[in-house]
């Protein structure tokens, strides 16, 4: 594939936009695609508040599942092309929908995280959110305060944190690059950004084996692997 080379100094602020595609080939496994979490569990008994409510050590023994594959894979060449453009620019932000913390575990900074983590809790009792890094299952389900911890997800009909809403909106607004890898584009409000950072006026480029819902908009649309993708799209 005929693939244009992005210079980035040409760019004062640039946003990846990653989806559970960006760890597709580390091996986690994806929501909707082939193979995807959502054909093999029913989100409604295991990724949101109801569910929770209802059985959460049924929840808990779901997300321990997710944070043992996650653990079990690695991140690959397109998370390390990221951090190397990252040391290379001064201004670049990852908004990612992806809850593994696998742009972390490549050395990756300004990460917003638009679905949370794996790797925290939330009390709603004290009004808490806490790291849990545990290599394995979460090291606790409940509080010291005695309530059901839950882990620190964006679930089906929750609201994002505001927090994190405000972070990635500005990053996305301000951007005059925003690469999309990797996301279905169905999910909102993150399906939201590729128009906003269109609308903002940046250069929006999608990587993505099979072009996305949001397609149309996007000014280059590369079919193929993000790991494959992304070295050929910057030359370090
Ligand atoms: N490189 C790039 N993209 C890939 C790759 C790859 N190697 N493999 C698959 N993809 C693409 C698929 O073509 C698809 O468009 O990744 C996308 C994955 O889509 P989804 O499974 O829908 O994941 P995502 O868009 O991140 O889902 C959004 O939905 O269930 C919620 O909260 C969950 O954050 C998730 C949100």
């Amino acid at each position: 594939m005929d693939i244009k080379t992005i210079d980035i100094n040409k760019f004062k602020r640039i946003v990846f936009f990653t989806g559970a595609g960006m760890s597709a080939e580390s091996g986690v496994p994806t929501y909707r695609g082939e193979g995807g979490v959502w054909h093999e569990y029913n989100w409604r008994e295991y990724a949101c508040q109801d569910a929770w409510e209802t059985d959460p050590e049924k929840v808990f023994d779901f997300h321990d599942l997710r944070r043992e594959e996650a653990l079990k894979c690695f991140p690959h060449k397109g998370h390390e092309l990221i951090t190397t453009v990252q040391e290379a620019h001064s201004d670049v932000v990852i908004v990612t929908q992806n809850i593994d913390g696998m742009h972390q575990r490549a050395d990756s900074k300004n990460v917003v995280e638009l679905h949370g983590s794996l790797w925290r809790v939330r009390c709603q009792n004290e009004g808490l959110i806490k790291d849990d890094l545990n290599h394995g299952p979460f090291e606790k389900r409940k509080c010291n305060c005695g309530a059901w911890l839950r882990p620190d997800i964006i679930w089906f009909s929750d609201m994002l944190n505001p927090d994190t809403v405000q972070q990635a909106d500005a990053a996305v607004t301000q951007c005059d690059l925003f690469v999309s890898i990797g996301t279905s584009g169905v999910v909102w409000p993150a399906a939201g950004y590729p128009q906003l950072a269109k609308s903002s006026g940046a250069l929006c480029v999608e990587l993505n084996p099979q072009p996305s819902e949001l397609a149309w908009l996007f000014d280059m649309v590369y079919k193929g692997k993000a790991g494959e993708l992304l070295p050929q799209l910057f030359k370090l």
